[in-house]
């Protein structure tokens, strides 16, 4: 007998402000075609000037407890991935706690940049696995927008707002992979790649927030080849082929990427959630708002094997394998 955390529920916040392609290309050099042609966006939510990332995550925290049928005062744990934090201190979970009133959970943020959340799900399901909590929130929740030169065409297209969270329960199972529940978390870091994407600024460096700094190319050229060697991890740790996978939902960073990534595991690509036209990249908040998405609209149900990765910043890329 293991202990398996079982995601209950899911939800979602997405700011009501949407902004087009051809709405960014009245302020800077760029178009609607070359946009979605690069990248396979056509807009983002973007929040409102005194909308917080915590309004964002605890709008999500709240539906997904609603979707799971627990209540805030059940919640043993947050673990809210941000890489906009609404303060430098403290941190952003200790805002959702209080929004959503979860009295008895210990609150804290994880950095991973686009990574975040599958570094939160692997931090939430070993509490629950080791016994230290029953009921966990994990939350993905952003404001990019904040972080991003305005200016700066090359990275101001791609990002938008969000949050995503889910509910996570602690749950018997038999130690098989026909378990339900998380089955597998595979992370992976390396700072050495620090200067292709990261932000010119901090509070120990400049005291400032700083802006996106990315060299797009390289960053893609790491991002096709390690999400390809992480999903080729967790496929063998399982003992899965490709054909086994029922639902990809990778991090949204760029469609090409996507697609290539699917087609490097040999997965058709009607078996990966896609949302990256609406949302754009939503760094920490993409997987959860994309299985927000595909488990309210029937296309992720119960006993569904489902994958998910993620690449971003630090580098970090990691991997995170469940039976819904
Ligand atoms: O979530 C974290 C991980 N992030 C990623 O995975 C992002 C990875 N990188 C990418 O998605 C792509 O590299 C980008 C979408 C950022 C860029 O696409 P690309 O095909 O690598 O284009 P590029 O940077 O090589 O630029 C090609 C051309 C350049 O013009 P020249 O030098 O060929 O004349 C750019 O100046 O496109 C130009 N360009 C633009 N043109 C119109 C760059 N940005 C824009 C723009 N609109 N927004």
């Amino acid at each position: 007998m293991v202990v398996r955390s079982l995601v209950t529920g899911c939800g979602a916040h997405l700011p009501e402000r949407v902004v087009t392609n051809d709405e960014l290309a009245r302020s800077v050099d760029t178009s609607d075609e070359w946009i979605y042609e690069r990248t396979g966006i056509r807009e983002r939510r973007i929040a409102a000037e005194d909308e917080k990332t915590s309004a964002l995550g605890a709008a999500a925290a709240e539906a997904a407890l609603q979707s799971a049928g627990a209540a805030a005062a059940d919640v043993d744990l947050i673990v809210l991935a941000t890489t906009t934090p609404d303060e430098t201190f403290p941190a952003t979970a200790t805002q959702v706690q209080a929004l959503i009133g979860a009295t008895k959970a210990a609150a804290f943020d994880v950095q991973a940049v686009c990574s975040g959340f599958i570094f939160s799900l692997a931090v939430a399901d070993s509490f629950i696995q080791t016994g230290r909590a029953e009921t966990a929130l994990v939350i993905g929740a952003e404001t990019f927008s904040r972080i991003v030169d305005w200016q700066d065409r090359d990275t101001c297209v791609l990002f938008g707002d969000g949050a995503g969270a889910v509910v996570l329960r602690a749950s018997n199972g038999a130690g098989t992979g026909a378990d339900r529940g998380i089955l597998s978390t595979h992370l992976h870091s390396d700072g050495r790649f620090h200067d292709l994407l990261y932000t010119d600024g901090g509070p120990s460096s400049t005291r400032t927030v700083g802006q996106v700094r990315m060299v797009g190319k390289e960053v893609f050229r790491h991002a096709v080849a390690n999400l390809a060697s992480v999903l080729e991890e967790a496929l063998t740790a399982n003992g899965l082929e490709a054909e086994d996978i029922d639902w990809l939902v990778p991090h949204q960073a760029n469609k090409r990427i996507l697609d290539s990534t699917a087609r490097k595991l040999g997965l058709p690509p009607e078996k990966m959630v896609v949302t990256i036209e609406r949302h754009a990249n939503t760094s920490a908040a993409s997987i959860p708002l994309a299985l927000a998405e595909a488990s309210s609209d029937g296309r992720i149900k119960p006993g569904d094997v489902v994958i998910l990765e993620a690449m971003g910043g630090g580098f970090t890329w990691a991997s995170c394998v469940l039976r819904w």
